[in-house]
């Protein structure tokens, strides 16, 4: 079929794709413990739950403006003032269907094909295919496990050329949990002087999961340009609301506009109720803190320490998000399997128990763990997967 050429260049979610493999294996009747979902476990908080009947019952059901209702925009503009102090109007923020469509909002916005984007791998599945999608091409600056899954910024200046038109950030990381240093962030915006070409896109989807020291990330450093930050956040991880579809982006009026365009074409705006729901949620983010976070750090540490057990494993402990991300070289070298993505595969049919492999986040070699499951299950899951690493075939 003569189809858009372009469709070559696309490869569905894995993580997705993963995560409904594990749905299906457990609704056929089987046990899966499923370390895939990028969520929380917790229901949304019942105030907004109430916040969205609210505005079901009292007529909230017609379009909206494309960028959000003007009540939500400002809470985003109040919120971005005290954590990234930075000052935004209302024309400079615009509300999506989830933090992934700010992002392609923004892409669309900023990439001509054969643009260059640089990506800290392991990165989240969806930018490489997104940039792709658009014809640009995804320059790759990976990092180990050693380096705590940051690269040395010398590494990110040796891959910024004539071509590079934006980088993309992302602090907590997925997959790795990984959390920027100040002094990176400081290192950065000194590179970032030198070249007033590139855009920066800073995903502080996982802001609330900082659990030692403070969310760090290049949105609050006050000597890197507005005209040049696209910052995108929501509503998804911090309030359990990832099928409620809000996120957002804030950025110079120059960025939003053709942002609002492509929204106003795609999707005319997110749903309207959700936009009622996240309002309260972050009106009262103060007064009603995440409740969710604290649970994720115990479980962080228990799945820290289960898999520190395990000699093979390598891991780290991470600093934020809800994920945990060990390299798992050994066990393949030592195995007849070959590749993380056999590994996964293994453990899913014979352990029950699913993970997506880092080759997915472009970092080959590690499993990454959502360890967002009730503590029994967590330890259960791990022990299976780590008794199932044992048992593996060496290798011939
Ligand atoms: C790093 C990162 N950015 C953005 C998103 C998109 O979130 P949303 O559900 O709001 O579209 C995700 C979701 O997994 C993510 O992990």
């Amino acid at each position: 079929m003569n189809l858009n050429r372009s469709l070559s260049r696309l490869v569905s979610s894995q993580t997705l794709a993963l995560n409904q493999k594990a749905k299906a294996l457990a609704a056929s009747g089987r046990k899966i413990y499923n370390f895939t979902a990028g969520e929380p476990d917790g229901n949304t908080p019942d105030h907004v739950q109430s916040a969205a009947i609210h505005a079901i019952q009292s007529g909230k059901n017609r379009y909206t403006d494309t960028a959000g209702i003007i009540e939500l925009r400002e809470a985003i503009c109040r919120k971005a003032k005290n954590i990234y102090h930075r000052t935004y109007s209302t024309d400079e923020v615009i509300v999506s269907s989830g933090g992934k469509q700010a992002i392609f909002n923004a892409l669309y916005t900023l990439l001509n094909p054969e643009d260059e984007v640089v990506i800290l791998t392991p990165a989240w599945v969806s930018y490489p295919s997104l940039v792709q999608m658009l014809g640009a091409n995804v320059v790759e600056v990976s990092s180990t496990i050693e380096q705590g899954f940051v690269p040395d910024v010398s590494a990110i200046a040796s891959a910024i050329t004539d071509k590079t038109k934006l980088l993309i950030l992302n602090s907590p990381c997925n997959p790795s949990g990984a959390v920027y240093t100040q002094a990176f962030v400081n290192e950065l915006v000194d590179l970032l002087e030198k070249h007033p070409n590139v855009f920066v896109i800073s995903d502080d989807i996982y802001e609330y999961y900082v659990f030692e020291g403070e969310f760090v990330t290049l949105s609050k450093h006050p000597k890197f340009p507005k005209e040049r930050l696209i910052i995108i956040n929501g509503v998804s991880k911090s309030h359990a609301m990832t099928g409620w579809r809000i996120g957002y982006a804030l950025a110079d009026q120059r960025i939003v506009s053709p942002m609002k365009k492509i929204q106003s074409q795609v999707t005319s705006n997110p749903c309207s109720i959700s936009q009622y729901a996240a309002l309260e949620a972050i009106k009262t983010e103060d007064e009603k803190p995440n409740p969710f976070k604290e649970s994720f750090k115990q479980r962080r540490d228990i799945a820290f320490t289960e898999l520190s057990e395990c000699a093979d494993l390598r891991v780290i402990l991470p600093q934020g998000a809800f994920y945990i991300f060990p390299n798992v070289e050994k066990v393949i070298s030592k195995s007849n399997l070959q590749t993380d993505v056999e590994l996964c595969d293994f453990l899913l049919d014979t352990c029950g128990v699913a993970t997506v492999p880092g080759s997915a986040f472009g970092l080959p070699g590690h499993l990454r763990l959502s360890y967002g499951l009730p503590i029994e299950e967590l330890r259960k899951g791990i022990s299976l997967m780590k008794e199932g690493l044992s048992k593996l075939e060496k290798k011939a």
